[in-house]
């Protein structure tokens, strides 16, 4: 286990991240990666080249404000999140955990700073661009949940395969698509509960359900707020569990927001929030 911290020049050029990017390494050593996840992965004879870092913010801050109110949430984080690693975010209530995982998934844009996805600024992305990157790139957990309370386990888990693909493409492939969806049910422990509505799951299943829709599009990154945190101490082991197999099984990269010490030491880096500022561990 190691942590990560503010090791990064304040100064860089624009849409090219401060760090060094390609580091060459030999095939026995290279990081386990998907085949899809091509982008970072260039083979040159016996010599493979690999983005060591996928995710990296630098002196981000973010501050909520209510009328006269100013509240700040986030102050000059860097943050780093390595190629096929299990990454914690570790921090009490109202740390900032939840914010800087919305930022890092360009759900919400800093104040200041700035945030790169294979070396790819993406923190400024129009929307199109930014739409796409989440599309293809990302999965996310949501903190609490947000599966579709009309729809069945199944659809939920679709849902971003139908907005990724466009209503015609989807109809066109509807059968593949929905074969492997189902796979990845079966995978996650959803097989026998496919079409249940969320109310009619338990928490350890809507989890599952969640884990399913984030890993659909077969993302290259995936982002896990408190995935174990409402859940009982069982259940939350076999949900850690499972994403620990996806991580050493798949190659996944997973940048996890925990309050929970034991769990971070589970993961291979963590990351330490206390009052918005991160401190090394
Ligand atoms: N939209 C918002 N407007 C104003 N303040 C906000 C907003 N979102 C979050 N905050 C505040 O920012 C702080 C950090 O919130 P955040 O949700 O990031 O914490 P957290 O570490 O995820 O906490 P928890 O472990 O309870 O989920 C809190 O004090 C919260 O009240
Ligand atoms: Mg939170």
């Amino acid at each position: 286990m190691s942590s990560t911290g503010s090791s990064h020049p304040k100064q860089h050029t624009m849409n090219q991240s401060p760090t060094p990017q390609l580091k060459v390494i030999s095939d026995e050593t290279a990081l386990p990666l998907r085949p899809q996840a091509g982008s970072n992965q260039i083979s040159q004879s016996n010599l493979t080249l690999v983005q060591p870092t996928m995710l990296e913010a630098h002196s981000v801050s973010k501050t909520y404000r209510k009328g006269r109110n100013e509240v700040p949430v986030l102050i000059d984080c860097d943050f780093q999140a390595t190629n096929g690693k299990i990454t914690a975010i570790l921090g009490q209530s109202g740390s900032g955990k939840s914010t800087l995982l919305h930022l890092l998934g360009t759900l919400d844009a800093p104040d200041q700073g700035e945030i790169y996805f294979d070396g790819t600024r993406i923190d400024n992305l129009p929307r199109r661009k930014r739409d796409l990157f989440r599309n293809t790139k990302l999965g996310m957990i949501f903190q609490f949940y947000h599966l579709l309370p009309e729809i069945s386990a199944l659809q939920n888990v679709l849902m971003p395969l139908m907005i990724q693909q466009g209503f015609w493409t989807y109809l066109a492939r509807r059968r593949q698509i929905i074969e492997r969806a189902k796979d990845l049910m079966v995978r996650v422990g959803l097989g026998h509960r496919m079409h249940h509505k969320p109310r009619e799951l338990s928490g350890g299943e809507m989890q599952r359900a969640a884990i399913a829709r984030a890993l659909v599009a077969q993302p290259e990154l995936l982002l896990a707020d408190e995935p174990t945190g409402n859940l009982d101490r069982k259940t939350g082991s076999q949900i850690l569990e499972l994403l620990h197999e996806l991580n050493q099984q798949d190659g996944l990269t997973i940048v996890m927001v925990t309050h929970d010490e034991s769990v971070a030491k589970s993961c291979d880096q963590i990351i330490q929030l206390r009052d918005g500022r991160i401190e090394g561990t």
